[in-house]
């Protein structure tokens, strides 16, 4: 299939390269708040076709521990927002619901249909203690705007999430997504944030060419690996601060160094690059 057509596909039909992480997620000891729903993301793969473990699994486990202890984190600080950008079928709105913080999804418009499909089956839409939902296409669309008409308060510290989401877009896609997450970004605010990464001295496109070619769910194309400091570049161009990284392998969880970099930042005072 030509990449035009999986991209066609991918405009109209709910990211299975999301299910199958969600699948593999559900599979998965987690933890949850007093008022989560543990058996969220179980309940989120009810129907879905089934996928088995997949080579990414010890890279997903650690990005996955990674990301829950930064949401619980926020949690803890009081942070009253959390957005999380190409949530697909990303649980934790419901495993970690707490009283007085928001949940805001953002994603293509063909999977969070799907999604809302699945939330009002489960009683846990919008109205219900749900995520809000705010349908985006990164690739053109104005993130800022979209947030702010969900209802996001741009005045209050928020918890950015952009997990697995990054090497889906290609470079300027993923400078004005994550600008526009930092115009949305008050004081206090912390972006949290997995990049696919190779060693240096490498081409990107041919890393790329190759990883896509071994993949199951090519029509998904992964489209920005990057050297770790180039990548950290983007992160600063778009008024990032970065303030932590670790390469998922350290994690312990058996997945290849060099691979995979879980980062935070901060809302930087001014832009670099
Ligand atoms: C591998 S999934 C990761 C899902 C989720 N972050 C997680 O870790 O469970 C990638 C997600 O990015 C979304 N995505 C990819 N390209 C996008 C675009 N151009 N606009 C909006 N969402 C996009 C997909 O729909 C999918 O839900």
């Amino acid at each position: 299939m030509s990449l035009f057509a999986y991209r066609l596909r991918g405009r109209e039909t709910p990211s299975r390269t999301s299910q199958v992480v969600a699948i593999t997620r559900a599979r998965m000891a987690r933890p949850a708040t007093p008022g989560g729903d543990p058996d969220a993301q179980r309940r989120l793969c009810r129907g879905m076709r089934p996928a088995g473990p997949g080579p990414l699994r010890a890279s997903l486990i650690a990005r996955t521990r990674f990301s829950d202890e930064r949401v619980l984190a926020a949690i803890a600080a009081g942070m009253p927002q959390v957005v999380i950008a190409g949530a697909g079928y990303d649980d934790r709105a419901l495993r970690f619901r707490s009283p007085g913080v928001r949940f805001f999804e953002l994603d293509h418009p063909a999977t969070q249909a799907d999604k809302a499909r699945r939330l009002r089956a489960m009683k846990a839409g919008p109205g219900a203690g749900g995520p809000a939902l705010a349908p985006a296409d990164f690739r053109h669309d104005d993130v800022a705007g979209v947030l702010a008409a969900s209802g996001h308060d741009a005045g209050q510290p928020t918890l950015f999430l952009c997990e697995g989401l990054l090497v889906y877009l290609d470079q300027p896609a993923c400078v004005r997504l994550l600008s526009g997450l930092r115009a949305r970004a008050a004081a206090g605010s912390e972006l949290a944030a997995s990049l696919a990464t190779h060693r240096e001295g490498l081409d990107p496109a041919r890393v790329a060419a190759l990883a896509n070619s071994r993949r199951r769910n090519a029509g998904e194309a992964w489209l920005t690996i990057l050297p770790a400091g180039a990548h950290l570049q983007l992160l600063g161009q778009a008024g990032w601060q970065v303030h932590g990284t670790a390469d998922a392998a350290q994690l312990g969880t058996g997945a290849k160094p060099g691979r995979s970099l879980l980062v935070t930042a901060h809302p930087a005072a001014s832009i670099t690059g």
